[in-house]
């Protein structure tokens, strides 16, 4: 992925000096030790006070602010620290960089910190040795980052091992055991560390009855995996069973406020941090899609999630408690009940009631990672309240890791959305006040395949999940650059140009080719009902998961209107309730989740409804032709088993699309009786 061996040549070919003590000190040495082995440079260590040979004559010095007396360039860069930004500026997990001389200085408050500032060393390459280096300093805007992998223990019967998994089998289970393959997830640790992931969550939110364990006498297995990626500094977080009283404790209830129960979860938590002494916390999805929660106690769920916020604040431990709660089970005429609705009318009413250790993690839209949605009105209803955005990196709904689909800048869009129309974004709100909030959080893609998710290209949603829950600043299109530098390093064959150029026309404008030709104008779904690949335009129209779109002979979109639809638009604040409210108004790309509009209703573009549903699908199909083209140019220039795994899945990509093309262009030909005015051929 993006750490093979050539991204530490720059690095590798220097002399380094690391000072400090710790569990990840200790890996930064190892880090350094493994490639000056391979490219013949030079690491000492100074974990305690005193100088060590060597010390006068290094090009990278790696130093905790409190491995005193500080060599001569560190001092300088840690006087220069706390004259601009006062003590602690660095955080636990920050570090400055700066060119002293002709010396490169990472420096960092605590060991986490050292970690990143090497990977940002990796990062950087040659030009962390450059002259010209002026000082910087880099902190997480989000304090937690963290993968949920929805991989179960046992093999589900319909779900498999992974749930909603495209990269293969788990990276931590098998076939109801341990994988027992602790290399593989120190690797995985390690990836994670080098694009700042700092927490994953084991298992799946969906907890059946061999997961649910996992808390008690399975509780070893989760151990053993944070013993792995502790080095990293990755901790470990597990979903639980609200029902866990009930189901491993053999209590006859799991209400929150009985006094049994919350006896139990507090014995069980304080022997979760007897093995586990730095756990994460609690994961749970409750009262959703069929997982019990505190509802059928007839208590509200700031009641749930603050008996397990309780249970873990002696320890520092957060729940994260999500928002993802709806009614899966309504009737296509009931057009009262809006799925889009729901998360909203269940939590918004409880903000302030919510333990300052409950992270509320809200989806990023209303409806379930769609290729488009609006921004969740959640995230802005909850000012007292640590909210946490969830985003899905496992491609469900854009294309299943066998289309190429770079979601960052979709992310991108989402972090970067203001609702209330200033300068308050949603990454800003995901961020808290001083890095208080509940941070990013994604659904992992990665599984035990060989190119970790199986689509190779994949991999660069992943990296890009890290950066942008990093920094949200940061431009989806740079980071692809870094992704690509660091996983197709230049070599001595000539070439690297060329990847380069190719993978950036491949992937910058994929999210959007993907969005083409799929369902159009943010209306949503039309996958193949239960796996969700592929089309089907009716597939779940008469279907009770409140995933409609309304199509008849006259025009199709859902009103969501305080006019005359659900009124989901007055969820919102200003200026957002206004802007989707406005047929005239409402982003284009927005219009069907909004609005139900006649097939002849006029877009921004001057084009009409359905004349924007033929032109979108068909340049969608060629789109992804050219990609299948592109790709050609780069047989020979990278590893063939890669470059063939790609090929295979455009050729899929092209066969799918054309399908999707296909079904929709005819769907909405036959419904609306209007032909195509350019002629087309609509099968
Ligand atoms: C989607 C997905 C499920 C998943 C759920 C969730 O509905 O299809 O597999 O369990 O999201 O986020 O909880």
């Amino acid at each position: 992925a993006w750490l093979p061996p050539a991204a530490f040549r720059a690095v590798g070919s220097r002399r380094a000096l690391v000072c400090g003590a710790g569990t990840l000190v200790g890996t930064v040495r190892d880090e350094l030790a493994q490639a000056c082995a391979r490219y013949g440079g030079t690491v000492a260590w100074r974990p305690g006070p005193g100088p060590v040979d060597g010390t006068g004559d290094v090009d990278l010095v790696l130093a905790l602010t409190a491995a005193t007396p500080l060599p001569a360039p560190v001092a300088e860069v840690a006087a220069q620290c706390r004259r601009h930004h006062g003590a602690g500026a660095l955080g636990a997990e920050g570090f400055a960089l700066a060119r002293t001389g002709d010396v490169t200085v990472v420096l960092a408050e605590e060991p986490a910190g050292l970690l990143h500032g090497l990977f940002h060393v990796v990062r950087l390459g040659e030009s962390a040795f450059g002259a010209a280096r002026g000082p910087e300093r880099h902190r997480p805007a989000m304090r937690l980052r963290m993968l949920d992998h929805w991989d179960n223990v046992d093999v589900h019967p319909v779900m498999g091992q992974v749930e909603r998994g495209y990269a293969g089998g788990s990276i931590f289970w098998r076939d109801g055991s341990p994988r027992g393959d602790p290399a593989r997830v120190r690797d995985y640790g390690r990836l994670l560390a080098a694009c700042g992931v700092n927490a994953v969550s084991a298992n799946n939110v969906n907890v059946h009855a061999t997961e649910a364990r996992l808390l008690t006498d399975r509780l070893g297995d989760v151990a053993a995996i944070a013993d792995v990626l502790r080095p990293y500094g990755i901790r470990v977080h597990l979903s639980v069973t609200f029902a866990a009283p009930v189901v491993l404790g053999g209590l006859p209830t799991a209400d929150p406020l009985d006094a049994g129960v919350r006896a139990w979860w507090a014995a069980t938590t304080r022997q979760v941090y007897d093995r586990i002494p730095d756990f994460g916390g609690y994961v749970v999805k409750a009262d959703s899609e069929g997982q019990s929660g505190p509802f059928t106690y007839g208590r509200s769920h700031a009641d749930g999630a603050n008996l397990l916020a309780d249970t873990l604040a002696p320890f520092r431990g957060v729940v994260h408690w999500r928002a993802f709660v709806y009614d899966h089970r309504q009737d296509w005429r009931d057009r009262s009940t809006d799925r889009a609705r729901a998360a909203f009318d269940h939590f918004a009413p409880h903000d302030g009631r919510f333990a300052p250790n409950v992270v509320l993690q809200v989806k990023h839209g209303p409806m379930d990672f769609q290729a488009r949605e609006p921004v969740s009105p959640v995230l802005a209803a909850m000012p007292a309240t640590r909210l946490a955005v969830e985003v899905q990196v496992t491609q469900e709904y854009t294309g299943q890791q066998r289309h190429v689909c770079y979601l960052a800048p979709w992310w991108s869009e989402v972090l970067r959305f203001a609702p209330w129309g200033d300068h308050r974004t949603v990454a800003a709100l995901a961020a808290g006040d001083a890095g208080e909030g509940g941070g990013l959080v994604g659904v992992s893609n990665a599984g035990d395949d060989p190119f970790w998710t199986g689509h190779p290209l994949a991999q660069a949603n992943l990296y890009a999940f890290g950066r942008l829950a990093w920094d949200p600043r940061l431009d989806p299109a740079a980071v692809l650059d870094e992704w690509i530098g660091l996983t197709f390093p230049p070599g001595p064959a000539s070439g690297h140009d060329l990847v380069r150029r190719t993978l950036h026309e491949m992937m910058d404008g994929s999210w959007r080719t993907y969005e083409r030709y799929t369902a159009p104008l943010g209306v949503g779904f039309m996958v193949r009902p239960g796996h969700h690949y592929g089309p089907d335009v009716d597939g779940y129209e008469y279907t009770p998961w409140g995933t409609y779109h309304f199509a008849d002979r006259d025009g199709v979109g859902v009103d969501r209107t305080r006019a005359s639809g659900t009124g989901f638009t007055g969820q919102y604040p200003q200026p957002w309730r206004d802007v989707y409210e406005s047929l005239d108004r409402c982003p284009d790309e927005l219009l069907l989740f909004f609005h139900h509009v006649p097939y002849g209703h006029v877009l921004h573009d001057g084009s009409t409804v359905i004349q924007h549903i033929y032109n979108t699908h068909f340049a969608g199909a060629e789109e992804v032709a050219a990609l299948r083209r592109r790709w050609d140019r780069l047989d020979g220039l990278l590893d063939p088993g890669l470059h063939t795994r790609v090929r295979e899945r455009l050729d899929e990509q092209v066969r799918c699309a054309e399908e999707w093309r296909d079904q929709v262009n005819a769907y909405f030909f036959r419904k609306s009786g209007v032909p195509d005015a350019r002629g087309r051929r609509i099968p």
